[in-house]
């Protein structure tokens, strides 16, 4: 096991008698692999990262650090580091001594700190600010502080809760890159929890995506763009998320009847056993083929149109129940008047099919044949 590899084996955490917060989560972190966990609120992401910091017990399972057993270790035993949303600077301290804080602590001679702490404020731009207090900080340079402190240490691993879910829109993806950056240049094993799955997908090599206390998938954001395995994780990732469409089933499998808009050829499908019953259609706005020449495939009238400069959305809507509704996305923009009917067709190779049930994908069985 490498030595700074985080693994995860069936973890779960039961608070009280019976709020099952994070439920049997396998996972195996690399040694400077940065991974993310994202999910909707109350999915248990903060209790899972807690876990891993030591600030939670866990209720089942174990979490190795290396290849140690930390289960039963306080957190400041674990070598980790954790950058939380409020950033819990020092208000009475300077910059200098924030960021020194952790090292006078183990008795570092003065001259080093001095020089750990010049070589951190020069990678984090914050030279100029050494003398400052907190309160006279911007917030992304208090976020770059509590970066700061965190690297100094050098630890085994960094924990970030929304560290960045404080600050605005540009700011916010300002530090995304930053991060990111960084991340390229120290290579520190990280675990980095948001809600924003937009942030997941451009700072995680591979995504632990959560839904009530379960790892519903876990992967690179490209797989699981491409493949998600169930029906949450393609409505979570991916922004406008996937439209998706009641269906049935039919001709032994080879078709289906997308309610309120037409019948749909299928793949080469492995459906047969699906026949007759009912499953959810899911295809992303990007990938709606929409026919201006020719009035074939689906229509639907146009209800409003969202123009954003580099691409335009399109959101359709029946009148009349079922009253199927989809938005499509395309780049540029696009002269759509409200009420016009839209021609469309769906991507054979484009399409997922969920269990109506489960929601688990379906292409899987769909491919295999
Ligand atoms: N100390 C606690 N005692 C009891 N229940 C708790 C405690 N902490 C968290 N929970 C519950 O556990 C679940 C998971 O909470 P957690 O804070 O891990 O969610 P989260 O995914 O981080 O959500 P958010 O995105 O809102 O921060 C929630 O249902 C929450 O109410
Ligand atoms: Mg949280």
């Amino acid at each position: 096991m490498p030595k700074n590899s985080l693994v995860l084996r069936s973890v779960g955490k039961t608070y009280g008698k019976n709020i099952s917060a994070v439920k049997n989560i396998d996972a195996e972190i690399a040694d400077g692999e940065f991974v993310v966990i994202v999910g909707p609120s109350g999915c248990g992401k903060s209790t899972l990262l807690r876990m891993v910091a030591g600030l939670e017990t866990v209720t089942s399972g174990d979490i190795f650090i290396g290849e140690t057993l930390v289960n039963n270790l306080e957190p400041a035993q674990r070598d980790v580091a954790m950058v939380f949303q409020n950033y819990a600077l020092y208000p009475h301290m300077s910059v200098f001594d924030n960021m020194a804080y952790a090292l006078k602590i183990r008795g570092l001679a003065k001259k080093e700190i001095k020089q750990r702490v010049s070589e951190v404020a020069k990678i984090l731009e914050l030279e100029p600010l050494l003398q400052r207090r907190p309160k006279a900080l911007s917030g992304g340079q208090r976020q770059r502080v509590a970066m700061g402190r965190c690297i100094i240490r050098n630890p085994k691993l960094f924990l970030f809760d929304e560290p960045l879910s404080n600050l605005d829109t540009k700011l916010r993806h300002q530090m995304r890159l930053e991060l990111k950056k960084l991340h390229h240049r120290l290579k520190t094993t990280s675990l980095y929890v948001t809600h924003d799955q937009v942030e997941a997908m451009t700072l995680g090599d591979r995504l632990i995506v959560m839904n009530q206390g379960r790892a519903e998938q876990i992967g690179t954001p490209i797989a699981i763009y491409q493949n998600p395995a169930t029906k949450f994780v393609a409505g979570f990732i991916g922004s406008p998320g996937m439209n998706f469409l009641q269906a049935t089933i039919t001709n032994s499998g080879k078709t289906a009847d997308c309610q309120g808009l037409g019948q749909l050829q299928l793949p080469d499908s492995g459906l047969v056993g699906y026949n007759g019953k009912n499953v959810i259609m899911g295809i992303r706005p990007e990938h709606i083929v929409v026919e201006t020449a020719i009035k074939s495939g689906f229509n639907l009238p146009v209800i409003l149109v969202e123009t954003l400069g580099a691409d335009s959305l399109i959101h359709c809507e029946a009148e009349t129940p079922p009253q199927p509704a989809i938005t499509i996305r395309l780049t540029g923009t696009h002269q759509f008047n409200i009420g016009e009917q839209i021609y469309f067709s769906f991507p054979q190779d484009k399409l997922h099919l969920f269990d109506g049930e489960s929601g688990a994908n379906l292409n899987q069985i769909i491919n295999k044949k």
